[in-house]
Order: C-alpha cells, then sequence, then structure tokens
C-alpha cells in the first residue's frame, strides 16, 4: 500500500478543484497515508513547493471556486531535465503516488510521470469538456451555470433596445460550452468548430427569417474556437439592420462557488482516485460514464475521441427560430 501521496493542479482552473483536492486529502488521511498538497501543479513538483496537508487543511473549501493549491502550465515540465527533476523531488519526499487535476495538457504529464516509475492517476478538472472519455468534467456545470448566467442578464438589455448580442464563450478547441449553452440560452445560432458554418446561411437568413415571424432581440452564440464576435456584430448590423453588440465573457466564465453537481463529481473522482492508488494503481484517468464513475489507462484515455452530439446541435437548430 502507498503510504505517502501528492496532490496538484494544473492547466486552467475550473470549479470544483477545491473539492477533489478536499476529497483526496480526507480520502488519504483516513487511510493512514501522508498527503502533500504541491502548489502550481508541476512547477511545484519540480520546485519541491509543497506541504504535508491534514484533515484541517481542507476545511471550508468545497464551496470556494479556483484551487488552494494554486496552478500553472509548465513548458520546463514538458523537457527531460524537468521530468528528472519532478522524480527526484518524490523520489526525496517518498511520494509513492500523485493525484493529478487538470485538463488533457496535465494528464500527459500524468502519463509521462506514470511511465517513469510514479504512478499518477489524472482527474478531469476542466471548464471545456473536452475530455474524450469522460462525459462530464470538474467545472464544467458551473461554467455553464454562469455562462447561462451572465447571457441571460445580456438578454435583459438585448430585448430592452431590440438588439443583437454576439457573445464568446470558452473551450478552446471544443464546442461543448457554445452547444448547450446555446442551447440554454435559446440563441438563434450557434457556431461551434466541430460544424462547418456559412455566416450568411446560419445566422444572417436565420436571423431574417425569425425577423418574418416576428422576433426582434437575437443571441447569436459562438465558441472562442470560431472568434470574432466583434467583426460578426458589425456584419449583422449592416445586413439585417438589427443594432448588435458583441460581448466576450472571458475568465468571468472560470470562477465563482461550484455548483451542486460538480462539488459532488470532484468528490466522487478524488475519492476513487485515492482508492485506486491505496491498491497501488496507476497510470489512470478517472471518469464519469452514464453517471458511474470509472477509470482507464491514461494513453488510452488520451487517445479517445471528443465527439459533440451532433442532434443536439440539429435539435437547437430547429427549436431556435
Ligand atoms: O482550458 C480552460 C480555458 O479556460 C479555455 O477555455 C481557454 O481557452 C483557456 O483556458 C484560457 O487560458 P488562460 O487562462 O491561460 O487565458
Amino acid at each position: 500500500m502507498m503510504k505517502t501521496i501528492g496532490v496538484l493542479t494544473s492547466g486552467g482552473d475550473a470549479p470544483g478543484m477545491n473539492a477533489a483536492i478536499r476529497a483526496v486529502v480526507r480520502a488519504g488521511c483516513e487511510l493512514g497515508m501522508k498527503v502533500y498538497g504541491i502548489r502550481r501543479g508541476y512547477n511545484g513538483l519540480m520546485e519541491n513547493d509543497m506541504y504535508e496537508m491534514n484533515l484541517r487543511s481542507v476545511s471550508d473549501i468545497i464551496n470556494r471556486g479556483g484551487t488552494i493549491l494554486y496552478s500553472a502550465r509548465s513548458d520546463r515540465f514538458k523537457t527531460d531535465e524537468g521530468m528528472q527533476a519532478a522524480i527526484r523531488v518524490c523520489r526525496e519526499r517518498g511520494i509513492d503516488g500523485l493525484v493529478v487535476i487538470g485538463g488533457d495538457g496535465s494528464f500527459r504529464g500524468a502519463r509521462d510521470l506514470s511511465l517513469k516509475g510514479i504512478p499518477c492517476v489524472a482527474l478531469p478538472g476542466t471548464i471545456d469538456n473536452d475530455i474524450g472519455c469522460c462525459d462530464a468534467t470538474i467545472g464544467y456545470d458551473t461554467a455553464m451555470e454562469t455562462i447561462m448566467e451572465m447571457v441571460d442578464r445580456i438578454r435583459d438589455t438585448t430585448e430592452s433596445h431590440d438588439r443583437c448580442a454576439v457573445v464568446e464563450v470558452m473551450g478552446r478547441g471544443a464546442g461543448y460550452l457554445a452547444l448547450n449553452a446555446g442551447i440554454a440560452c435559446g440563441a438563434t445560432s450557434i457556431l461551434i468548430p466541430e460544424v462547418p458554418y456559412d455566416f450568411e446561411r446560419d445566422v444572417i437568413q436565420r436571423m431574417m427569417r425569425t425577423q418574418r415571424s416576428g422576433k426582434v432581440h437575437f443571441v447569436i452564440m459562438v465558441s472562442e474556437a470560431i472568434g470574432g464576435v466583434a467583426e460578426m456584430a458589425k456584419r449583422i448590423q449592416k445586413e439585417t439592420g438589427v443594432e448588435s453588440r458583441a460581448t466576450v465573457l472571458g475568465h468571468v466564465q472560470r470562477g465563482g462557488s461550484p455548483t451542486a453537481r460538480d462539488r459532488i463529481l470532484a468528490s466522487r473522482m478524488g475519492y476513487h482516485a485515492v482508492q485506486l492508488l491505496k491498491d497501488g494503481i496507476g497510470n489512470r484517468v478517472v471518469a464519469i460514464k452514464k453517471e458511474e464513475i470509472v477509470d482507464y489507462d491514461i494513453v488510452e484515455a488520451l487517445a479517445m475521441e471528443n465527439s459533440i452530439d451532433l442532434d443536439m446541435y440539429k435539435m437547437a437548430m430547429e427549436i431556435s427560430i
């Protein structure tokens, strides 16, 4: 059985990371493990920046956004020198295994460390929901709620002024946030990288069609992978005559208190990760599939395709008109 484990958060932070840290620390302590909290992701591992956590180190964090361990993206860790430094620190500290909470970039680091003899269990923590093996990532549900609340506010003023709001949401290269926020906010058009679009047909003509049925205010949801919302707003105004404004929601989407769903998901995943490490099992990604917590080999998980549900897109287009 592993005696000492470390936990770190890496990449863009996500609401619910704290709940996952809490679960890891509490489950580890209950098993009599020593648990190190590693600061600023892989940077803290290479620089030996960590502290021993106990049951009370994680009090009052389940409700907090961000990550008490801080987060970072590390170029050094991708080098051989960085990897060797991380392994050296693990050996010096007697760290038998690690829980890595982050996105797919962080998973690659966990895979490499596992292959070099430090067993890692990775938890999907990202608002983007772009992890192929997993139905929902930690932080996605909260980001969806935040976007919905923000766009509802934008909608109020859009309605008062008979305007069109062109809203850009995060998601990196994936359109999950934009598609589902578009559905939840009743967007007239949704532009995501997974579905090729023709601006004239899919935005301008759709707006004009809805205008003919009496609609006077609009929301157009755009994934950041498409971008260009300011230009889009100008073009819409010119071609439809509807006064238009662009909003880039930005990092507001990544903060805030996690939803119940994210807190529970993070707690289940953190607990599961420790049960794997307890049995000496590493090189795994913890995921949720059809409401069940499962785990996969990291290499296999990284190879799994991320696919948008095109039926959802089709449905959105049929009912938001
Ligand atoms: O991966 C999470 C995410 O918020 C993406 O949606 C976005 O593209 C990126 O991180 C932004 O990163 P940064 O905080 O470094 O600007």
